[in-house]
């Protein structure tokens, strides 16, 4: 499973979402997530981003761990100011950015 990790927030530079196959990268305020239902793990997106912000959970810096929660609960929990869960939509382009973070991501201060 592919994630994105801390160095995403407050760069969102987007390269990975164009270039996902199955466009399961969404879009938050701060930063961009991978639905890990979705992922097919094509590994496509990994070497596009600026700032290296994508890694497998088994390549993840060990700083980088509390974002595989952050990736999945993104999906999983309804996020602030929602009452549903976003699930697993199918594609990121039909639902357009969500513009919400979770919690800890809202809060994330990097160290
Ligand atoms: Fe973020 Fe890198 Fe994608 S900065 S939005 S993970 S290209
Ligand atoms: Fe897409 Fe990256 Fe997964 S390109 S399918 S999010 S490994």
């Amino acid at each position: 499973t592919f994630v994105i990790g801390a160095a995403c927030v407050d760069v969102m530079d987007r390269a990975c979402v164009d270039e996902c196959p199955v466009d399961c990268i969404y879009v938050g305020e701060r930063m961009a997530y991978i639905n890990p239902d979705e992922c097919i793990d094509c590994s496509a997106c990994e070497p596009v981003c600026p700032v290296e912000a994508i890694a497998t959970v088994e390549e993840l810096a060990p700083e980088d761990a509390p974002f595989v929660t952050e990736n999945a609960r993104f999906f999983s929990e309804p996020l602030p100011g929602r009452t549903e869960p976003l699930g697993s939509p199918g594609g990121a382009a039909d639902v357009g950015p969500i513009g919400v973070d979770t919690p800890f991501v809202q809060s994330y201060v990097a160290p």
